[in-house]
């Protein structure tokens, strides 16, 4: 079974891009394992660190190196994707020539209570991935309007138009993976 960072540009306990990962990782389950690396206790990026580098950077270097592929996950923060992501990719990516994204297949999705759910700020990390070294996955997408009660809290998706376009896009995911992962 391929194995997947899942990196979740949020925080907060109640996130709806957390809930979006979860639901996703159930419909997915049996066909990929998902990793959540903390991006939490990450610091700010700071070049002299690397001199003594934090376990939690490692440990986020670490767990992309052994996934065949990246999923973020991203809330839209003022029309792009969150600082918390942001910060996550800027360790990862470095020291130069060694980014821990290097020819992984990945994709990009996200959600918010806004009617665009996130789109604006995917279109800003997708033209990042190249620069990364992830191959990406095009299509599908998957922007979702947060709705109260659209995911429980044992992770399924109570729509179900919505739980069918998410499992559409997690068996392309899937299949993606499979055909691009090294
Ligand atoms: C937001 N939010 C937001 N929503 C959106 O659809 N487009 C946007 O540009 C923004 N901008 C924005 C900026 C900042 C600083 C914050 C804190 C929030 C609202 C955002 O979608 C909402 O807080 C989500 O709940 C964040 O995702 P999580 O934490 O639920 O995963």
């Amino acid at each position: 079974m391929k194995t997947i960072a899942v990196l979740v540009g949020s925080l907060r306990s109640g996130s709806f891009n957390l809930k979006l990962a979860k639901a996703l990782e159930k419909l997915a389950e049996g066909r990929l394992k998902f990793v959540y690396p903390d991006l939490g206790s990450v610091p700010h990026y700071n070049d002299d660190l690397w001199s003594d580098l934090p376990a939690s950077v490692t440990a986020l270097k670490s767990a992309i190196d052994e996934s065949d592929a990246v999923l973020f996950v991203t809330p839209e923060y003022n029309r792009t994707y969150s600082p918390l992501l942001a910060n996550a990719i800027a360790w990862a990516s470095r020291p130069y020539g060694k980014s821990s994204f290097m020819h992984k297949p990945g994709a990009v999705v996200g959600t918010s209570p806004g009617a665009i759910g996130t789109a604006a700020g995917q279109v800003d990390l997708r033209g990042l991935l190249p620069v990364l070294g992830v191959i990406p996955m095009g299509q599908p997408e998957v922007y979702l309007q947060m709705k109260p009660d659209l995911i429980d809290d044992a992770s399924n998706v109570t729509v179900p138009d919505t739980e069918a376009f998410l499992k559409r896009w997690v068996d392309a995911f899937v299949a993606f993976v499979d055909r691009v992962a090294l």
